[in-house]
């Protein structure tokens, strides 16, 4: 990505601490069915987590390895190939999905490139092209001719993580107390997408980041990451910035905005970041579980009543989802939408 220019230098309080406070007690989660312990148990103690941190790793997640190596490869092979060829699948405001080389986080452009893909072919979304636009847009996904095998293995790798983040859904709804499917009907039509993400070595480590801190926007984040690190989560308890350590084979789960909404804050969605270095280039796989476009995001009727009055306004998710990617192709002048914006004041 060459020089750091002005574009990529955060504010001093957002610059990275690059000595960093390794995640003591975000917790290794074992997916695997054992008759020692019950499904019930199992999510108790992935609501404990989703409680306490809103992140967590689980091993024995059923997403096959060598499958998950392919991936990892052919990100690789993707964006070791020349700008000009990567260009040639350009996400643009036409098509959202594709290969990007200049996303901005708050506003800062983040040391990365990307590359996107909607699970479901076409997408839709509101097109919002007035404010009272009621209309659809269908969105389509962008395919690179290199490496071979790139499409065929990207939505054979998206079913696989896809199943995964259906298992986690369910045990995160039986740790609520609720029915297992309480959330499947919400994921119709999901505006889901996987992404690649490459951090090229960084000359100026300290000034920029891989990616700003943020809060993922829906259910939950599926994230394969490489063993070189550099994944930084807001501590819930005191907003401490701490590392998660790379653990082989495992996934990183976190849940997004729409999930600490459904739970009225019982559940977090933590703010997180990505640290870059000056010597090794990283790569993680994110898959980003979204509602459909029609869902009303709320707290749920079962979670809230008098003494814990809801938290937020209600919203579509479709408008929160489109005018959020409205910000990923320019600096904007006022601050994207949050879930912040939809808190009921106190
Ligand atoms: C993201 C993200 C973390 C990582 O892409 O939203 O938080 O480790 N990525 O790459
Ligand atoms: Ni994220």
């Amino acid at each position: 990505m060459g020089a750091l220019d002005t574009t990529f230098i955060q504010e001093a309080e957002h610059r990275p601490n690059l000595k960093m406070v390794e995640a003591e007690g975000v917790p290794s989660i074992d997916l695997s069915d054992s008759p020692a312990r019950t499904r019930e148990e199992l999510a108790s103690e992935i609501g404990d987590a989703c409680k306490k941190w809103g992140f967590f790793q689980v091993i024995n997640h059923g997403v096959p390895l060598g499958l998950r190596k392919r991936i990892e490869e052919l990100a690789k092979e993707f964006f070791d190939q020349p700008l000009e060829e990567k260009t040639k699948v350009k996400r643009d405001e036409v098509h959202p999905m594709g290969f990007h080389d200049s996303e901005h986080t708050k506003n800062v452009r983040d040391w990365k490139e990307v590359f996107d893909f909607f699970l479901q072919d076409p997408t839709l979304i509101p097109a919002l092209s007035h404010p009272e636009d009621k209309s659809l847009r269908k969105l389509t996904n962008q395919w690179p001719q290199n490496p071979p095998q790139f499409r065929e293995t990207c939505e054979e790798y998206a079913k696989e993580v896809e199943k995964l983040a259906f298992k986690l859904l369910e045990l995160i709804s039986l740790s609520l107390g609720l029915p297992a499917d309480k959330f499947n009907g919400y994921f119709k039509e999901q505006t889901s997408f996987l992404r690649f993400n490459h951090y090229p070595p960084c000359p100026q480590p300290e000034l920029a980041l891989g990616v700003g801190r943020h809060k993922d926007g829906g259910a939950l984040t599926v994230l394969s990451q490489d063993s070189v690190g550099g994944l930084q989560i807001q501590r819930r308890s005191d907003g401490e910035w701490i590392s998660i350590r790379p653990v082989p084979d495992a996934y990183v789960i976190n849940l997004g905005n729409a999930m600490q909404v459904w739970t009225n804050d019982l559940y977090w969605s933590a703010e997180h970041r990505v640290v870059v270095n000056s010597e090794k280039e990283r790569f993680s796989v994110p898959f980003f579980f979204f509602p459909g476009h029609h869902v009303s995001v709320k707290p749920l009727d079962e979670i809230t009543n008098e003494e814990n009055p809801p938290k937020y306004k209600e919203f579509n998710w479709g408008v929160f989802f489109a005018m959020r990617n409205r910000s990923d192709y320019k600096k904007q002048e006022v601050e994207n939408i949050q879930i912040e914006h939809f808190k009921v004041s106190e």
